[in-house]
């Protein structure tokens, strides 16, 4: 599975490592994938501690805070290649969850983005969305994207707030898709052990969870 999300810091690297605790709690052998990195920060590491997969890898990390495209371009270090994400994938694993930078669309290597990897590799996605004004646009927005390129999506609320106002909610019953998933602010700040049981109720059965709505859980 993608798992992408409405833009950058919406919590895709906090979702990827819920669903590998869920996936992993349901007996299966989990496989997480950072095509590319940028900025100083390490997804893989962050989702390690959390969530244990069974094996977690990055292909390619660059030093600046950009698009890995444009930050391969400065760095110098050579662009990541979509045939080789694609061969980096282990069909050997039950579940690969591979998690993209910033949003759907951003510029990945020379011509290409998550959008062609979900195309190409069939996988579908998982699209992270905020909980806030403005996610409703985001979020058709992104699953218009992937429906015209024939990609199943899941919505996923990054983090719901733990004092939610008027437009949270109204947001929850806008949202558009099929929600599959709230996670609470603050899920990546909580001790591994708790993490790792809690995750399974945050999530539907398609995200390996437990809950039937997750709207009725917040
Ligand atoms: N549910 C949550 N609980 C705690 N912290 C969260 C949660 N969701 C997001 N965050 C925090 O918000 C910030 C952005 O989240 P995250 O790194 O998961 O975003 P991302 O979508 O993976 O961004 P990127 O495009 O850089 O990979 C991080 O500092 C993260 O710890
Ligand atoms: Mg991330």
């Amino acid at each position: 599975m993608l798992v992408t999300g409405t833009g950058t810091g919406v919590g895709k690297t906090i979702v990827t490592a819920a669903v590998a605790a869920a996936a992993a709690a349901a007996g299966k052998r989990v496989a997480v994938l950072k095509p590319g990195q940028t900025g100083g920060d390490s997804d893989e590491t962050t989702i390690r501690q959390l969530a244990a997969p069974a094996h977690a890898a990055t292909l390619v990390s660059y030093p600046d805070p950009l698009a890995p495209a444009a930050a391969a371009r400065v760095s110098g270090l050579p662009p990541l290649d979509l045939d080789d994400v694609i061969n980096a994938l282990d069909e050997s694993f039950d579940l690969t969850l591979v998690e993209g930078a910033g949003g759907l669309l951003v510029p990945m290597g020379p011509g290409w983005t998550m959008a062609d990897f979900a195309e190409k590799t069939g996988a579908p996605a998982i699209v992270v969305a905020r909980a806030g004004l403005g996610t409703l646009s985001d979020t058709a927005l992104t699953l218009e994207a992937l429906q015209r390129r024939g990609i199943a999506g899941y919505v996923v609320i990054g983090a719901w707030p733990a004092e939610p106002e008027l437009v949270h909610y109204t947001n929850l019953d806008d949202m558009p898709g099929q929600l599959h998933g709230v996670l609470p602010e603050g899920a990546g700040g909580l001790e591994p052990g708790v993490f790792r049981r809690s995750a399974p109720g945050w999530l539907t059965p398609a995200l390996y969870g437990t809950s039937d709505d997750p709207r009725e859980d917040v």
